[in-house]
């Protein structure tokens, strides 16, 4: 079994630069199977979620080549072969292969999706609004079947603003006769990123950002260049490091206006941090207190920020009261966190924080992949040496972890080890 090994306490200086966003390329690259030419994603992260993405489209009999950071997806020869096993079941994304081919096939089939465990995670609403696009849907041996005659615009309001139910809906949508127009959509930037991919196709979509998208129809879709927008995660995991084990550290290549959120919080807390137009300077290892923050759609605090909150909370004067409205079971790293000394209650969908702890190294285990951000924070904080098991979850969404944290002087090395 491979570990990754933290030896912790060591001041951390200098630059990390961020990747392009993992929750926008794993949307994009379902959404370039819609045109008839090739797409050209630039920046696309090195992570695993985008390696099975790749896998489908070869499923699928597209091309799928990838030049350091630049891929390249020829969709001109697409057969719609159902996506039932494999790289199917290995993320939750998979799913955006449901609205991509019914948009270009009128006909999906595709296995379960995988991806984090964090409580139930029905996808109700994208059904729904598949079935309001004119389809019908069956569930047969483990996997979805979606069919149309054909798709024609329709007004669906979403009793959730899920990113996703939005991702799937537009994807069926722009190829769909007339308008659509979703209502209580989803406001996250990878949602406005997906518009401009899609418009750049040749779609005609209005008002992504906002609830309401508006999408006008299109027969045909063509190939293009998109640049990806960057990790807003990513970017939040590394400034949240920064404040707690970080002398100064500059997290670059950032939209910081996408992480307001999380600046506002972590300055309540009393961490010193320097907003710039592309990056931001974090001034850490200083005195926090404790606060109470609940998660929310953006432009709230990011459910994903959560768990690496957590961690920074174990290190903060006081109680901190952490409610994740968004997923009821996101908690997991709070009983790793425990192991290693923090003090932390889990009831129900909140957390409770008594800071501050004294962490010290111990063996403990990734169980999704924020945690697994959250326990990397904890060991470079810790005493000793932190020992973190099931690595693959945090290689679902961190490209070159370990070169990143050494290159600002941590101490982090994998190694395999007998369970
Ligand atoms: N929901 C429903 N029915 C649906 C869809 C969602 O009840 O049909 C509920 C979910 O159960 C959940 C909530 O709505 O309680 C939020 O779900 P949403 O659809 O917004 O999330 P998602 O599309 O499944 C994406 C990201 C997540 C991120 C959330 C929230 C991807 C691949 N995943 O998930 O990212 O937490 O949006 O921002 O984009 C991660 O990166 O670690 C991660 C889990």
């Amino acid at each position: 079994m491979e570990v990754i090994k933290i030896e912790g306490g060591r001041p951390l200086k200098g630059t990390v630069r961020i990747d392009s966003a993992k929750n926008s390329t794993v949307a994009l690259i379902p959404a370039a199977i819609l045109a008839d030419s090739s797409v050209i994603l630039e920046g696309v992260p090195q992570i695993v979620d985008v390696e099975h993405l790749g896998m489908m489209i070869e499923q699928l009999n597209g091309k799928y080549e990838i030049d350091n950071d630049e891929l390249t997806i020829d969709p001109t020869h697409l057969i719609n072969t159902p996506l039932v096993e494999g790289a199917v079941n290995k993320l939750r994304a998979s799913y955006y292969f449901m609205g991509a081919l019914l948009g270009k096939f009128k006909e999906a089939v595709i296995g379960m999706p995988g991806g984090c465990y964090l409580g139930p995670r029905p996808i109700d609403l994208h059904l729904k609004g598949f079935e309001a696009l004119g389809a019908t849907i069956t569930q047969e041996a483990g996997s979805i079947h979606l069919k149309a005659e054909k798709l024609t615009g329709a007004k669906i309001y979403l009793d959730f603003a899920s990113v996703g139910a939005t991702i799937n809906i537009m994807l069926a949508a722009v190829k769909a006769e007339g308008m659509t127009v979703i209502e209580n959509a989803a406001k996250e930037p990878e949602i406005i990123d997906l518009a401009n991919l899609l418009n750049g196709m040749g779609a005609n979509i209005k008002g992504a950002g906002t609830g309401e998208i508006r999408i006008q129809g299109v027969t045909e879709l063509h190939g293009t260049r998109h640049a990806i927008i960057p990790d807003r995660i990513e970017a939040g995991t590394y400034i949240t490091l920064a404040a707690v084990a970080g002398d100064e550290v500059k997290i670059d290549n950032i939209i910081p206006h996408h992480l307001e959120a999380l600046i506002a919080k972590l300055r309540e807390m009393g961490v010193d941090i320097e907003v710039h137009t592309d990056h931001v300077i974090v001034r850490g290892r200083k005195e926090m207190k404790a606060v109470d923050f609940k998660t929310s759609t953006y432009p709230g605090l990011a459910t994903d920020l959560q768990q690496p909150l957590v961690t920074l909370l174990t290190q903060a004067t006081g109680v901190g009261m952490v409610t994740d409205t968004i997923y009821s079971d996101r908690f997991k790293n709070c009983f790793e966190l425990n192991k290693m000394g923090a003090n932390i209650k889990v009831q129900g969908n909140s957390a409770i924080v008594q800071g501050p702890s004294k962490l010290s190294g111990a063996r403990v285990k990734a169980t999704d992949l924020r945690a697994g951000a959250s326990l990397v924070i904890a060991g470079l904080i810790a005493d000793g040496v932190t020992e973190i098991g099931n690595t693959y979850h945090i290689d679902r969404g961190y490209s070159n972890i370990e070169d990143k944290l050494n290159n600002i002087g941590a101490k982090v090395w994998r190694e395999d080890v007998t369970e």
